[in-house]
């Protein structure tokens, strides 16, 4: 072959390409080495239950993203699913004027008129929502944010030898309270040929005989996958035979575009006999960090998750229940203008992907892009992979594996920045894939 110019431009071009994957890789590999060693060197040992839980991604991924900054890097960080949007004014306007009254200052009681209100308010609006009529006494119970419930549930109900079932990739507390308890995690593969459903009664007698708690969540995070009505009633029927607690997280109940729906698993006739489910404020009203979810269903299951919760928590700050209790009962348009918000930039993102020539398809639920890496950087793992676009493009995102090892060859881009950023994220994106070429 004869070297022209153009042609030794080009390789010179895939060399130093090569060269900053290649270099990337190795940064990984020894990051991830390090986080290792420093665990092994540690002065005081941890219990093996936090030994046992995967490597956290994001906290790698932060200080990359901090040190892009300090660079002077400009940073578009679609990493975490932390909402972007300011929250509906009267709720911050209530938090301001109960955070003024000294009597919210006191212990959170059971008996108190906040927290009598708040189950009210929770019964009123999902009734309102889901047509399903709960006793505010006993079949509901607020949570410090929904995440803190769902790791509390594992502690309540595993024992050292009691299996718990969760699709994989999952959110990661779903597997991670099961590990803090001590239980043992069965992972239950789900697959984009299955629209990331789980196939239950696939799982054998023998398992699903030993497994006391089978975990749900959709709309799905991160596949953006969604469940209907049937699947949950075949769950239900399953979860009977066996007398598994079906935990099922709703977090993103009303993001659901296309003409889905979205439906509570208690619509389910009989559903509260073996299910609870996870409500948050963190998503639909942008409030995450006001720490507030419930959980609602089965009236033993959640009497158990708080008797928990009394050993180890006082119970929620006065002003963030009466904030609470104006967002559940108070006027409900700022919810759906702000799924309208993230549809359009769904569509804004994926459209830019797509035309940038990365083969994904429209998600219909969710804040999240669920994406295959594409095809020339399948060598990559999805950590490299985020890692590269950090480097490359100032462009966070989260990796596939972080979800558990069948997220792994995909990431995960969570659509909290205005449209004109993700059109900018996409312009950069397009940088590193033609990086190869
Ligand atoms: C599926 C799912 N469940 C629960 C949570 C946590 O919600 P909260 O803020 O109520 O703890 C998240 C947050 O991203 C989530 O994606």
């Amino acid at each position: 072959m004869r070297w022209t110019p153009s042609i030794l431009l080009h390789r010179m071009k895939k060399l130093s390409s090569d060269y900053s994957i290649r270099r990337i890789q190795q940064q990984v590999r020894q990051r991830v080495r390090l986080e290792q060693q420093r665990s092994d060197d540690r002065q005081f040992q941890e219990a093996n239950r936090l030994k046992r839980l995967p490597l956290y991604l994001f906290t790698i991924l932060d200080e990359l993203k901090v040190q892009a900054i300090q660079e002077g890097k400009a940073v578009i960080d679609l990493g975490m699913g932390n909402p972007d949007l300011p929250p509906p004014k009267h709720v911050m306007e209530e938090m301001a004027r109960r955070a003024k009254d000294p009597a919210s200052y006191r212990y959170s009681r059971k008996s108190g008129e906040v927290e009598r209100r708040l189950n009210e308010a929770i019964a009123a609006w999902y009734n309102r929502k889901f047509g399903v009529s709960l006793n505010p006494k006993t079949e509901l119970l607020p949570l410090i944010g929904s995440k803190e419930g769902i790791a509390h549930l594992s502690l309540s109900f595993l024992n050292h030898d009691d299996v718990a079932l969760v699709p994989n990739p999952t959110y990661p507390v779903h597997f991670s309270g099961i590990i803090l308890a001590g239980g043992i995690l069965y992972s239950i593969p789900i697959q984009a040929d299955h629209r990331y459903l789980p196939n239950l009664r696939g799982i054998s007698q023998d398992v699903a005989r030993r497994a006391k708690l089978v975990f749900l969540s959709y709309p799905h995070n991160p596949t953006t996958a969604v469940a209907d009505l049937k699947f949950f009633k075949d769950t239900v029927e399953w979860a009977k035979h066996y007398r598994l607690i079906i935990v099922h997280d709703f977090a993103y109940s009303d993001f659901v575009f296309d003409g889905h729906r979205a439906p509570s698993i208690l619509e389910v006739p009989g559903a509260k006999d073996v299910a609870v489910e996870f409500h948050t404020l963190s998503k639909s009203y942008s409030l995450p960090g006001l720490r507030l979810g419930f959980a609602v269903g089965n009236a033993d299951v959640l009497a158990s998750l708080a008797k928990t919760k009394s050993y180890v928590d006082f119970g929620l700050f006065g002003a963030v229940q009466w904030a609470a209790i104006k967002a559940l009962s108070g006027p409900q348009d700022y919810v759906q203008r702000v799924v309208d918000i993230y549809r359009n930039r769904r569509d804004v993102f994926v459209h830019g992907l797509q035309n940038i020539g990365w083969d994904l398809s429209m998600p219909h639920a969710t804040f999240y892009v669920w994406a295959k890496i594409p095809l020339k950087f399948s060598a990559l793992t999805s950590l490299e992979f985020a890692t590269l676009l950090m480097h490359e493009a100032g462009v966070v995102v989260a990796p596939g594996s972080g979800f558990g090892e069948y997220g792994e060859g995909y990431v995960r881009f969570a659509l909290v920045e205005p449209e004109q950023r993700l059109r900018e994220a996409t312009r950069r994106i397009e940088r590193v894939l033609r990086m190869r070429d």
